[in-house]
């Protein structure tokens, strides 16, 4: 497996390279989620390149970018295991040069739900993920239903930009009692894990209860669910058109429906969401 620190190194690398290429961004402390990305692009490309780069950009100054895990040579070691082609990870200087200036931005879907309560996200990721593009070039690229959302704007962005790159959504993964897998879990205490593994259950409920109590009675009882099963904060829980992420008013106008939450245990916050 090729490790390619310089942008240098990846043009020769990419130039060598022929037939179809899969590119799986991810920001390391990689995990089965991650892990099931790639093989999903092994089925279906010649050759797997593997980002790895935690991108300033996507936190806001009070968030946890000193402290985002952090486990390149345990993440290189799996990736090997699994006979990944290519590991991209660049340095933060490599992608964003002194007086760096241009950014890509999605308006409209990317500025409701986690756009609404974290404004900076979706800017420093549209602009990353575009310079990926832009640099390996990709035939596709994978992301997960994990961060719905992220999936659908880079879509937007992907179609309106005309970028010539299939985006293939993939499911979640999670852990045998249903708790999305998510590397930021690392910062959960025993006891927090139980809470967390509610959240999967609480929104399997939404499915059956929507049909006889409507869609605003549902958000309100599952918010409700939510903080009683110990969750400290909810940022959002919301049932979404699953391509617009607009809200809905009747289950009869929409028929691929998400819900989709946000909620904190203590300063950890947790998404995760389901198709109705
Ligand atoms: P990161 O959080 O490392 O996630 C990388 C990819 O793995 C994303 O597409 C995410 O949706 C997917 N993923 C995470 N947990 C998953 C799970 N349990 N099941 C399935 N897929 C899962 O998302 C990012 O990095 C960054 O924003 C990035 C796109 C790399 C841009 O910096």
């Amino acid at each position: 497996m090729k490790i390619i620190k310089t942008l240098k190194e990846l043009r020769s690398y990419r130039n060598e390279v022929s037939g179809s290429v899969g590119l799986v961004p991810t920001m390391g402390a990689l995990h089965e989620g991650h892990l099931s990305l790639v093989k999903k692009s092994f089925t279906d490309n010649n050759k797997t390149i593997v980002s790895i780069f935690v991108n300033p950009a996507q936190f806001a100054p009070h968030e946890d970018f000193d402290s985002y895990p952090r486990h390149f040579e345990d993440d290189c070691k799996q990736l090997e295991r699994l006979n990944v082609d290519a590991v991209w990870a660049p340095s933060v200087s490599e992608m964003y040069p002194k007086d760096f200036q241009t950014a890509v931005r999605v308006s409209g879907i990317s500025e409701v739900l986690e756009g609404e309560f974290r404004p900076h996200f979706f800017e420093g990721v549209t602009t990353i993920v575009n310079k990926l593009f832009m640099q390996v070039q990709p035939t596709r690229a994978y992301f997960g239903e994990k961060v719905f959302q992220q999936l659908q704007v880079i879509q937007k962005m992907v179609k309106d930009l005309n970028i010539s790159v299939h985006v293939i959504g993939c499911k979640i993964i999670r852990d045998a009692e249903g708790l999305a897998l998510s590397s930021r879990n690392a910062y959960l205490s025993d006891d927090d894990i139980q809470v967390a593994r509610q959240l999967n259950v609480i929104l399997k409920q939404a499915s059956a209860l929507v049909k006889e109590r409507g869609i605003q009675e549902v958000e309100l009882i599952l918010k409700d669910a939510i903080i009683t099963a110990g969750f400290t904060k909810v940022d959002y829980v919301t049932l979404r058109n699953a391509e617009t992420l607009r809200p809905i008013s009747s289950l009869q106008n929409c028929d691929d429906v998400r819900i989709l939450v946000a909620a904190y245990l203590g300063p950890v916050r947790l998404i995760d969401n389901i198709g109705l």
